[in-house]
């Protein structure tokens, strides 16, 4: 190819470059010149259109930086973090567009990822544990420990108590094993409590953190047979659900329950849930289809409620 064919490829290459950003040519122009400079490395793919979604993200996590150094729980800067690090529906974000941490060893340092990805999530989206225990008027809801198993040992043996949960019955050293596993901390976004009555276990509560930017969770729950039909499940959930709005900020909590657990729903009517979606025939369980509810509560809701 001539000189002059070069410098032909060159042009069209550029035009087409900057032509993603039609309403801002400076902008184009200066992250052409930066591609040119190897600015943009740490990309996965380098294209326009990645270069101008990295800008467009690193913004957005800017603005929602700011935001949440002013209120760690405010909604719209949990929505734009999010959606700026892990993306949203039909967007992708930052942790999905750069390359893996240490894959590319001759990116610049500080790299993107560390200050755009690793550094927000430490600071605004990797939540702590409440304060532990929680007590309520009758109840402790406290960490696992390795000797509640016994306790949990016959209800999950039992086919009938497990019948419209999700997981199948366990045997002894599994539930051994479970109760080990929830008494380590572990994730920061799962919280498993054990429902303590008269230094009894009674039951447990759980929290699931998810969605984007952790402003959802998801709550679950079990009360043993024996201590059934006294509004032990009740109370605990209503201490989770302030943990789940105060503590954690959450905007939403969830329930999915199979739509045949009657006494489920109607502890999501007791604590004011909305029955949100009754799902035909989408739960896998134990052999066939079942229909589904999700029932929800939004923070307003449980604020006007009286929390
Ligand atoms: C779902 C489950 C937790 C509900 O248990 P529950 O005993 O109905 O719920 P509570 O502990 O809140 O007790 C409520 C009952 O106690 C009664 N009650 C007694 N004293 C009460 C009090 N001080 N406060 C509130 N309710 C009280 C309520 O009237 C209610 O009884 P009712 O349903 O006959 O009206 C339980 O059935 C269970 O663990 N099932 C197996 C596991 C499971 O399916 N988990 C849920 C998966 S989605």
């Amino acid at each position: 190819m001539g000189d002059d064919a070069l410098s032909e490829a060159a042009q069209g290459g550029h035009d087409w470059f900057v032509s993603f950003w039609p309403d801002e040519p400076e902008v184009g122009e200066r992250a052409w010149r930066d591609h040119l400079d190897g600015k943009y490395a740490e990309l996965g793919e380098v294209t326009p259109l990645r270069i101008r979604q990295l800008h467009i993200r690193v913004a957005q996590a800017e603005a929602a930086v700011e935001r949440l150094r002013r209120d760690p729980h405010d909604p719209v800067g949990r929505g734009m973090l999010g959606e700026a690090l892990d993306g949203a529906v039909g967007t992708t974000g930052l942790d999905a567009i750069l390359v893996p941490a240490g894959h590319r060893p001759d990116v610049r340092e500080p790299t993107l990822r560390a200050t755009w990805v690793d550094a927000p999530r430490a600071e605004l989206l990797t939540p702590s544990p409440p304060e532990l225990p929680v007590r309520t008027d009758r109840l402790v809801l406290r960490r696992f420990r390795e000797e509640d198993a016994a306790a949990f040992e016959d209800a999950w043996a039992s086919e009938e108590w497990t019948g419209l949960l999700l997981s199948p019955p366990m045997s002894g050293a599994e539930v051994v094993e479970w109760a080990r596993r929830r008494a380590r901390a572990g994730d920061n976004t799962f919280l498993g409590l054990v429902v303590e009555h008269d230094g009894v276990p009674v039951g447990d509560s759980i929290l699931m953190l998810q969605g984007v930017g952790l402003s959802q969770a998801e709550i679950g729950w079990t009360v043993l047979p024996e201590h059934a039909g006294r509004g032990y499940a009740t109370e605990a959930a209503r201490a989770m659900l302030r943990v789940a709005f105060e503590h954690y900020g959450v905007r939403r909590v969830v329930a999915n329950l199979d739509a045949r657990n009657d006494r489920s729903a109607a502890l999501c009517e007791r604590l004011g849930m909305r029955r949100e979606s009754h799902k035909l025939g989408d739960f896998w369980s134990k052999g066939r289809w079942t229909d589904s509810y999700e029932y929800a509560l939004l923070a307003e809701e449980w604020r006007e409620a009286g929390g």
